[in-house]
């Protein structure tokens, strides 16, 4: 029987899917959460018929009030706790053209968009399982940021994050970044370590064909952060290995 529960939102495809396929690889019961049950129960499927049997499907519209209080009660009435919370789900938005995309520039509803999905539901949600990862002997929460979301690269202006200038969703990265500074300062004394993750430039719909990862190396940051021992780091920004960004 699997020792540990995981729950990963935006599971139904890219990285999220990944994340949940390598978690249930190491013998974790993996909840995977999609905005529909439809689009869980798919993903589900595609991973038992690979022979992995501890999955389930959730319903988990990261946006949705009433869904993260019901997964909350479901994981609470059926696990008795959480271990691992991979809150992985973003809303990408890419409408418009590049001038759309400047801050001076970027209309409220993209910003709402983005700030919602990246940085309101993953607090909301975190808040709403905090207690249940608290019973674990080893909780641990992943951020999936990007290096996009880091003020001293924009600073800089390195190659990295020279061109891609979306404001709405820089903005909401780095927003992200600082909830999991401060939650991990919070949680420093429990069993519970917080940090966020970059996982590489990856060939997802958000990440598009010119990626140079592929999906499967995309979702070990993830991944990593999310099996950290306990002698591991809270508080980081890392890369896969564990090389750390600057916030
Ligand atoms: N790919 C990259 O190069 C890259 C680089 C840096 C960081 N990241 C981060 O990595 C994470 C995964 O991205 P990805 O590349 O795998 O993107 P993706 O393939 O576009 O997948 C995004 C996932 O998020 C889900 N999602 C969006 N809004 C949601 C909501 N309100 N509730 C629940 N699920 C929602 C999508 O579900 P639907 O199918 O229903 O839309 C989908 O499963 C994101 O946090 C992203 O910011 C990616």
């Amino acid at each position: 029987m699997p020792n540990k529960i995981a729950l990963v939102t935006g599971a139904n495809r890219g990285i999220g899917f990944e994340t949940a396929r390598q978690l249930a690889q190491q013998g974790i019961h993996v909840l995977l959460g999609a905005r529909t049950l439809d689009k869980a129960q798919q993903a589900v499927d595609i991973l038992k018929k690979e022979g992995l049997p501890h999955l389930s499907a959730i319903q988990l519209d990261v946006t949705s009030a009433k869904d993260r209080e019901e997964v909350a009660r479901y994981i609470g009435e059926t696990f008795g706790g959480l271990d691992i919370l991979v809150n992985n789900a973003a809303a990408i938005p890419k409408e418009g053209t590049l001038l759309d995309a400047m801050a001076s520039q970027t209309s409220e509803a993209e910003l709402e968009e983005a700030f919602q999905a990246n940085l309101f539901a993953v607090v909301y949600l975190t808040r709403n399982l905090l207690p249940l990862l608290r019973k674990s002997e080893a909780g641990r929460i992943v951020n999936v940021s990007s290096s996009l979301g880091s003020l001293t690269l924009h600073d800089q202006n390195v190659p990295e994050v020279a061109y891609t200038k979306r404001f709405s969703y820089n903005a909401s990265k780095a927003a992200l970044n600082m909830f999991t500074i401060h939650l991990a300062q919070e949680l420093a004394a429990t069993n519970i370590k917080v940090n966020a993750v970059h996982p590489g430039w990856v060939k997802t719909e958000l990440g598009t064909e010119h990626a140079p990862l592929e999906i499967p190396e995309g979702a070990k940051a993830s991944v990593e952060a999310a099996l950290l021992p306990n002698s591991g780091p809270s508080g980081h920004f890392m890369r896969q290995g564990g090389d750390q960004i600057p916030w």
